[in-house]
């Protein structure tokens, strides 16, 4: 039998006798230790050999658990919990917070993610009264879970394998990823093996012809090249990865909804950071007292402490609303309005206070613009929340505008992120009536996932800053996205700058 082929290299033949000699799958390791040929030249000649089915190959992925230096304390010293109790325990079985906190048995940080834990476990209970907060031990000695048990495993351990693992373990991996304990590496382990008609070939004997694979002014002057056997090129054997400079991921997508935006002919808008809680909040009709003022969800700054007011009609008209509705047809809060608390300097906690900014000075209909940009809120940060992020958002000033039409935008635009199904819901802002929210269906979750919030802007915020037809408004979320684009599950994952992930997201999304 005889089977015709371009013509193997000698590298090529190396590699098929030395697999016909073991007659098994080897690892590429074994194949580069037992002929020597260099590992990029190799990966190569692998290929070329697949692609004309001379050697079979597999690629297996393989994903390894390490401990970050945080789990190799804790392997050591226990988890945090575990901390607590053991100094509970020998208490005699309960003390107060400030207790805990003064033995220094835990950095003062720690302390509550400490008792959170604790408390979830049910080794703890956690009471409040009179303003003192006392931890009572519920469980003195319960056995080691499984987040500790692999903890303690992967200590012991220098490499293991995911899919090794026991399944009461393996189901504790995302949480102690998510605590920050462990990392997941992968690796791909390609293995490779000898097909009959590779031995075929071998047993009926090979010929090698290098061929040429550079032409050379020499070969053409001399008109050689009419002559010599020229080597194919395989463009898709694989190669060492390069890692050229790129846009950050999170750009790309920003640049991305700004194309989208820009398409559907609105304007992009900016504005400053740091607000006057009189456009964040007071111009868009929130009362002084609304929760969302609290310190626990504004930063509020200490230099500048204050922000100049505008133009002292407009602060008027806007006082007198929030007091008895001024003329808006509303009756307003009922309250005296308070300069001092509208002149706070705050970091802006929605693109919204931008929004209205703009809305001000440019009132005439039609406009069409839009934000997306970094708001602040005062949040703990963990794998959900981040205290800087980005909020996406657009309005739409015009004489027949209606709510129809605003959900059809949303509708539009979201379906060009790639969300195909959108729902709507009722909802309430301060700043809106009707409102809505809308959310749409994500299938890697299988879920309905909240995006944004939306409505006509009341005549309370239009009237007084002298816009007298409809305001479409809408803003959400943009991290939320850039997670579902990227495949992250952890939000600060897009702000870490891990090379690692830098290097493997493509250059352009
Ligand atoms: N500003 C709102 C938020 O931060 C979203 C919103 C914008 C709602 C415009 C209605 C209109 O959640």
């Amino acid at each position: 039998m005889s089977l015709s082929f371009e013509g193997l290299r000698e590298t090529e033949v190396k590699i098929l006798r030395f697999l016909a000699e073991r007659g098994e799958k080897s690892r590429v390791n074994d194949i580069l230790e037992g002929t020597k040929i260099e590992y990029a030249t190799l990966a190569k000649s692998i290929a070329w050999l697949e692609d004309k089915g001379l050697v079979s190959v597999e690629r297996i992925e393989l994903k390894f658990l390490f401990l970050t230096d945080e789990g190799k304390r804790y392997a050591s010293s226990g988890l945090p919990e575990r901390t607590l109790l053991r100094f509970l325990v020998e208490r005699g079985g309960k003390a107060t917070l400030n207790d805990v906190l003064k033995a220094g048995i835990l950095p003062q940080n720690i302390v509550n993610v400490a008792i959170g834990w604790a408390r979830r476990k049910g080794w703890v209970e956690v009471l409040k009264s009179n303003g003192e907060t006392t931890i009572t031990v519920l469980d003195y000695s319960p056995p080691m879970g499984p987040d500790e048990l692999l903890l303690e495993l992967l200590s012991k351990r220098e490499h293991v394998k995911q899919s090794e693992l026991p399944e009461e373990l393996a189901s504790t991996i995302d949480l102690l990823y998510k605590r920050n304990l462990l990392e997941k590496r992968s690796e791909t382990d390609v293995f490779v093996w000898i097909t009959s008609n590779g031995i075929t070939l071998l047993e009926s004997g090979v010929e090698t012809d290098e061929g040429i694979s550079l032409l050379t002014p020499d070969l053409i002057r001399t008109q050689a090249w009419k002559k010599v056997k020229l080597r194919k090129f395989n463009v898709e054997a694989p190669t060492k990865p390069v890692y050229p400079g790129k846009l950050h991921p999170v750009i790309q997508l920003i640049n991305e909804i700004r194309d989208i935006f820009l398409n559907m002919g609105f304007e992009e808008i900016r504005g400053p950071l740091v607000e006057s809680a009189f456009w964040n909040f007071d111009a868009l009709f929130t009362p002084q007292d609304h929760p969302a003022r609290d310190m626990h969800d504004t930063f509020y700054l200490k230099k500048p402490s204050t922000v100049k007011l505008p133009r002292e009609d407009l602060v008027y008209r806007v006082a007198k609303t929030h007091e008895n509705g001024w003329e808006t047809g509303s009756k307003g809060w009922g309250y005296y309005w308070k300069t001092e608390l509208a002149q706070q300097a705050i970091l802006r906690t929605h693109t919204t206070a931008t929004t209205i900014r703009y809305l001000a000075e440019h009132k005439a209909p039609p406009v069409k613009v839009f934000s997306v940009d970094r708001v602040y809120r005062n949040e703990k940060v963990d794998y959900k929340h981040l205290a800087e992020f980005h909020q996406i958002e657009g309005i739409i000033v015009d004489e027949n505008a209606t709510l129809r039409n605003l959900m059809g935008v949303l509708k539009e635009f979201y379906w060009k992120l790639g969300f195909k199904k959108v729902q709507f819901w009722p909802s309430f802002f301060p700043y809106t009536e009707p409102s809505i929210q809308s959310t749409v269906y994500v299938e890697e979750y299988r879920a309905w996932v909240e995006l944004c919030g939306a409505g006509i802007f009341r005549p309370e915020v239009t009237i007084p800053i002298g816009v007298k037809v409809p305001v479409l408004a809408w803003g959400g979320g943009f991290e939320r996205i850039a997670m579902l684009r990227l495949g992250l599950d952890d939000i600060r994952d897009l702000y870490r700058n891990s090379l690692g992930w830098l290097r493997q997201t493509p250059a352009i999304l």
